[in-house]
């Protein structure tokens, strides 16, 4: 009995636990994160090159905005608040409206967050593969953040956007670097 359970539990589960075995713990949060940005890909699209005019590229972007402690705080809280105002990327004035992400705890902020960080820019090595990989959100961070921001509103947030962006992106990074949505894992 025991045995026949078993047997039939390891060839339904047997693939999936093997694989995130081997990638140790950050696989489950990878893959979370890969799930919650299914929400996001609607707009940024799944390989999150966005559309150029209406909705903004984060591949290869968010990384460099992690970087730093005000992009931390303008990233949790674009997805927690939503965002409206002008920005400006790749030389193309945005405007239009995120919606806030309503219904998302602090843990699937930090592992969509984690996931984006990771995207690489479609036909060429992510600028992000090239700079030291920020530090991954944990949900404990975004917790913080959020309750520090908790009468933040899409202007609002609009508004901690600045200067954020203003790292300079390197020039050509090689192109075999990579970083994955799993490599890491600070807990
Ligand atoms: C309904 C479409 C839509 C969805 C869904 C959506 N976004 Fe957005 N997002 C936008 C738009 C539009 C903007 C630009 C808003 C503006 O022009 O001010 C934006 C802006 C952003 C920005 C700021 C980019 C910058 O350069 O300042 C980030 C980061 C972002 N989105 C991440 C996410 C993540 C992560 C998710 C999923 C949890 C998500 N978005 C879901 C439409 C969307």
């Amino acid at each position: 009995m025991k045995r026949s359970l078993f047997v039939a539990l390891t060839a339904l589960f047997g693939l999936s636990a093997g694989a995130a075995n081997a990638a140790g713990e950050a696989a489950p949060a990878a893959e979370h994160g890969g799930k919650v940005y299914q929400r996001c890909a609607a707009c940024h699209l799944p390989t999150g090159a966005g559309v150029p005019g209406a909705f903004p590229r984060l591949a290869g972007r968010i990384n460099q905005a992690a970087t730093g402690d005000g992009g931390r705080d303008y990233l949790v809280m674009v997805v927690s608040k939503g965002l409206v105002g002008e920005i400006e990327i790749d030389g193309r004035k945005y405007r239009g409206v995120m919606p806030a992400q309503a219904g998302l705890t602090d843990e699937d902020i930090a592992a969509v967050l984690n996931y984006a960080m990771a995207l690489k820019t479609p036909g060429e090595a992510a600028p992000a593969a090239a700079m030291e990989p920020a530090k991954p959100f944990t949900k404990e961070e975004v917790a913080e953040i959020r309750a520090r921001h908790a009468e933040a509103n899409p202007g609002l947030v609009h508004s901690f956007r600045a200067g954020v962006f203003d790292v300079p992106l390197p020039e050509k990074p090689a192109a075999d670097s990579a970083v994955s949505p799993s490599s890491e894992s600070n807990k």
